[in-house]
């Protein structure tokens, strides 16, 4: 069965000082643009205030996908979702009321999702899957961009696939994606792919996402 996939770049890793000019690079090939929002509380880094957010936002020319790394993401992720975020994910460690979050963000028309830290088991987290348009399983500890994709999540990813079955639900993984890893991801079930520094850190950012994306295709 060939699934469709979807490449999700994560700006990260540009240039935060000419952010148009970076996400102008890529928003051709790109099926819609990770915003990863830190609030050095959930994780130990900061990227951007809900103010800022909301500039880029508005002038993405792609449909946004937030991963919002905050504390109490419960009123965070509504915000987010009335902000008119394609689609907005909250980590299941810093949510409250995960059921009603979800139901909010869909309210708002966006599509809801939840992330899941490595340490923490994705089947635990069942009975949200009527809830979700995506799970995003995390290769990486959330904070960073630039680290070693583990390749121990993988087990995750499947079980994860297993829960989805038959339901239109995205596979989300995001985390050291790269040509050297995109496939092994791809196997295991992902099919939206979050790349940051494998992006940003190359001469032809566009060029790259078109390179992943052959490489999720190949068989
Ligand atoms: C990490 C972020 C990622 C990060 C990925 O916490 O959620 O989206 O930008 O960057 P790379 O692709 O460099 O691992
Ligand atoms: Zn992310």
């Amino acid at each position: 069965m060939t699934r469709e996939i979807r490449l999700t770049p994560s700006i990260l890793n540009a240039d935060f000082t000419r952010l148009d000019e970076e996400i102008q690079k890529i928003s051709g090939v790109s099926d819609l643009l990770h915003l990863d929002v830190m609030d050095n509380i959930f994780v130990p880094n900061f990227t951007f205030d809900f103010q800022a957010a909301e500039k880029i936002i508005s002038k993405c020319p792609l449909p946004v996908d937030a991963h919002l790394m905050v504390a109490s993401v419960d009123s965070v992720a509504i915000s987010y979702a009335e902000a008119g975020c394609a689609s907005v994910t909250i980590h299941v460690e810093a949510c409250s009321d995960i059921r009603q979050t979800l139901q909010g963000i869909r309210k708002c028309g966006a599509r809801a999702a939840i992330a899941v830290k490595p340490n923490t088991l994705i089947t635990e987290y069942s009975e949200f899957f009527d809830l979700i348009d995506m799970v995003l399983i995390m290769t990486v500890e959330p904070g960073f961009g630039g680290q070693k994709f583990m390749t121990e999540m993988m087990e995750k990813v499947s079980k994860a696939r297993s829960l989805i079955g038959s339901r239109d639900i995205w596979l989300q993984v995001d985390g050291g994606i790269s040509l050297e890893t995109i496939e092994i991801a791809r196997d295991a079930g992902a099919d939206t792919f979050v790349a940051g520094s494998a992006v940003f850190n190359s001469p032809d950012p566009a060029g790259m996402i078109n390179s992943l994306r052959s490489k999720a295709l190949s068989q």
